[in-house]
């Protein structure tokens, strides 16, 4: 019997034939369960001869059912593996891709027309002192330009320090004075917060400064700068400046800087001159900003600006509300992103 078995279970390629072989032989009337009921009927004499025999063979077929089993899962999962085997060379799934924010593009396409004249970039923390962001600035505590930032101030003083959350790049002009010895020339991009809220304006937006310090700068160094990168920035040659006297604190003379547009299709684009625009605030820097950084203004002079970059994405790529700069909403980022 025991040869018998051990063929059919040899023979048995599948694991259901291996199981239709096992309940023949160990199943509830199978041929192996059979001979070990025998043993209740028989004398002690004869089951001390039989047991074994008859244990020993349940023991050989479960062993060798056991073993035909192993070896049918592991041709089994060979098989598997062999149909389902990775085409590495298939091309993968389209998977889905962010996009450039507006923002960034515009960060990215100011940095190179800066760096083509010889800018590097500068940077600043978002969480000032009220020094950096206003009294170096000659924004004294009385000032009712203080007033007019709406600033978020924290709550508690740090090393007796007030701090606040900048409103503007310009402290980043103090930091890059107090850090580094003329020459100068940085561009300063970055996040500012103001509690301000419309559709042009949001508490967080972004600006860049830019700040040149040498000696002998005067403003036709700024005019011409402000003409190049707005040329540049807006891929046009008709753009025309417009600069109006103003006032800044830290500027002295202030000059804001206009930009030209012209109705085209109905629409405005930037170049000539049908309307003007408010582009960016500017100046000579003030001797008292220069003094404050330790430097003798009688040898260094130099000029800065400060101006949006979420206004100059809109004024560039034609949006009209801010809001959703900063409502990561994927529609909107898929229609006015860019791609890498
Ligand atoms: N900091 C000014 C603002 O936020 C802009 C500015 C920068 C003006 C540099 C003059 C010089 O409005």
């Amino acid at each position: 019997l025991q040869t018998e078995l051990l063929t059919a279970i040899a023979a048995a390629d599948t694991l259901d034939a291996l199981e239709t072989v096992r309940i023949a032989a160990l199943g509830k009337a199978g041929s192996v369960s059979a001979l070990l009921k025998t043993l209740g009927g028989m004398t002690p004499e004869q089951r001390q001869a039989e047991g074994p025999r008859i244990n020993g063979l349940r023991e050989t077929v479960s062993a060798g059912i056991a073993e035909r089993k192993r070896g049918l899962d592991a041709a089994a999962l060979d098989a598997r593996l062999a149909t389902e085997r990775l085409d590495m060379t298939l091309p993968a799934p389209e998977a889905p891709r962010g996009s450039v924010h507006p923002v960034s593009q515009v960060l990215d396409e100011l940095s190179e027309i800066f760096a083509d004249m010889g800018f590097a970039v500068a940077t600043g923390p978002e969480i000032e002192d009220d020094w950096h962001n206003f009294t170096a600035l000659n924004i004294p505590e009385t000032h009712p330009a203080r007033a007019m930032h709406d600033t978020f101030y924290f709550p508690d003083e740090v090393d007796g320090k007030k701090m606040l959350l900048r409103t503007h790049t310009s402290p980043v002009q103090i930091r890059t004075m107090t850090s580094q010895s003329p020459p100068i020339r940085i561009i300063a991009p970055g996040r500012v917060y103001r509690s301000d809220s419309d559709a042009t304006h949001t508490p967080m937006f972004h600006q860049i400064e830019g700040l040149v310090i040498d000696r002998g700068i005067h403003l036709g160094h700024l005019k011409w700068t402000l003409e190049t990168f707005l040329k540049a920035f807006f891929e046009r040659d008709d753009v025309v400046l417009r600069l109006r006297p103003s006032y800044f604190p830290f500027t002295e003379p202030s000059v804001e800087v206009d930009v030209g547009y012209s109705i085209e299709k109905g629409k405005r684009v930037i170049g000539g001159s049908e309307g003007w625009m408010e582009v960016l605030g500017s100046g000579m820097v003030h001797r008292r900003v220069i003094e404050s950084c330790g430097l003798d203004p009688d040898e260094w002079q130099g000029f800065a600006f400060g101006t949006g970059i979420d206004r100059l994405a809109m004024l560039k790529y034609g949006m009209d509300d801010l809001r959703p700069f900063f409502d990561g909403d994927l529609r909107w980022l898929k229609h006015y992103g860019f791609s890498a």
